[in-house]
This record gives C-alpha cells, sequence and structure tokens, in this order.
C-alpha cells in the first residue's frame, strides 16, 4: 500500500498543530519533518523541540529526515524527542558512523532510514540495508521544497526497488522531493511505496483534497 507523508517544510509554523490534524485527519499515514543544519545543506529548518512538541500533540508517525552533518551525534536525542522514524543522509558522514547511528536508533527501539542525495548512485544503500527500516531517494537537491522533480531518479528508485526485494524485504521505499499528482505515479510504478510531499500538500488550500488527489494517482498501481 502507497503511504503518503506530508512534509511539514510547506505548512504556515503559526497555526502548525490544526494544519497537522488536517492532513492526519485526512489519512496521511506519515508526518515528515526535515531538520537542516545550514551546513550539510544550504538551509536551516527546524530542531528537536518542533519534534518535542509535535509528539505531545500529534498522534502520527513522525518520520525525521535529518539533513545535517555528522547524525550519529544526534540521533539518540530525536529519538528521546518522539521520532519514530529517525533517518538520515549516507553522504553526511563515514560508512562506520553512518552503520552506528542506525545502530543507536535500533536501540532506541525507533525504525531507521538513510537517505540518498540525487548524485549518489543506488549501490550507495548496500552496506547498510541489513540496518534500515526505510530508504529514501531524493528526488531533488535537498534543502528547499517546491523544487522540480528530477525525473532522472526514476531508474535508481527501480533499482533500488530491485535491491530492497533481494536483500531486505519489508523496508521501505521513500521518495522526497517535486512530488505530485502527476510525479507520485511514476515514483509509484518505479516502487516506491511512501510519497512525501510538502507544496502538493500544505502549499495548497484543501488539504483533504490535495491528499486524496495524490492517493487517486496512485490508486491502480
Ligand atoms: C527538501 C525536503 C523535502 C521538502 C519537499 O530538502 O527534504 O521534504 O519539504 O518539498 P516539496 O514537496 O515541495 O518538493
Ligand atoms: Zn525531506
Amino acid at each position: 500500500m502507497i503511504k503518503i507523508a506530508p512534509s511539514i517544510l510547506a505548512a504556515d509554523f503559526t497555526k502548525l498543530g490544526a494544519e497537522i490534524e488536517e492532513v492526519e485527519s485526512a489519512g496521511a499515514e506519515y508526518l515528515h519533518i526535515d531538520v537542516m543544519d545550514g551546513m550539510f545543506v544550504p538551509n536551516i529548518s527546524v530542531g528537536l523541540p518542533v519534534v518535542q512538541s509535535l509528539r505531545r500533540t500529534c498522534g502520527m508517525f513522525l518520520d525525521t529526515h535529518l539533513m545535517i552533518e555528522k547524525p550519529v551525534r544526534y540521533v539518540e536525542r530525536f529519538c528521546d524527542a518522539g521520532a519514530d522514524l529517525v533517518n538520515f543522509h549516507v553522504e553526511a558522514d563515514s560508512a562506520d558512523n553512518v552503520l552506528q547511528a542506525l545502530k543507536l536508533v535500533r536501540a532506541k527501539g525507533k525504525k531507521t532510514g538513510v537517505t540518498l542525495k540525487p548524485r549518489t548512485p543506488a549501490e550507495a544503500v548496500l552496506p547498510f540495508l541489513g540496518l534500515c527500516d526505510l530508504v529514501l531517494v531524493m528526488t531533488v537537491e535537498p534543502g528547499f521544497g517546491g523544487q522540480s522533480f528530477m525525473a532522472d531518479q526514476l531508474p535508481k528508485i527501480n533499482r533500488i526497488r530491485g535491491l530492497i526485494d533481494a536483500y531486505a524485504p519489508g523496508c521501505e521505499l521513500e521518495v522526497d522531493g517535486g512530488i505530485d499528482e502527476k510525479t507520485a505515479p511514476l515514483c509509484a510504478m518505479a516502487g516506491a511505496n511512501v510519497l512525501v510531499a510538502g507544496s502538493a500538500v500544505f502549499g495548497k488550500p484543501d488539504r483533504t483534497e490535495a491528499i486524496r488527489r495524490i492517493r487517486e494517482s496512485v490508486k491502480e498501481i
């Protein structure tokens, strides 16, 4: 089944609670929280206090996407703040530290994810797949919402679907960046099962309708 993960990066932060209630009651499965440090990506967004506040008031599955340097330093704190899944970039540290970060998240009883930037090849997930509950393929350069979908990532999504089926069945495959009702079916056909959408949900006046349209677009896949 395809899951939809609205990204709060495109929400109105002055009424975040109400905006999230809207996507929760519209049936979105995950809530995607983009954490940026101004070093790994050229932007700064939200961090631990926001995850903590959301955890107190929101029943949704919190999918935290850390776009930070050396995530091993912070993953346990995101688990303690209430993240359900902690997801970080393979490019952000050495392979040993990425493995260590995955183990720290598992030890906290939370789900793990690794993320690949557009220029990182599919095979970069292989050393980590055995410890991953999810792989996230970026379909834009990370750092900003509202960018155009990179269709050249579709073969990579398909390749990772093959690696997951062969070596880590049950691992989820998420896509993030420029996902809307036109690009969602392309990603689903390539093998993605979790669709992050910022502008295409929170950027629309009617979020329930926006989620319905994305879900409808992948119904036959
Ligand atoms: C970008 C973030 C995305 C972003 C997606 O670095 O990781 O999650 O919010 O936004 P849209 O859906 O507008 O491309
Ligand atoms: Zn993201």
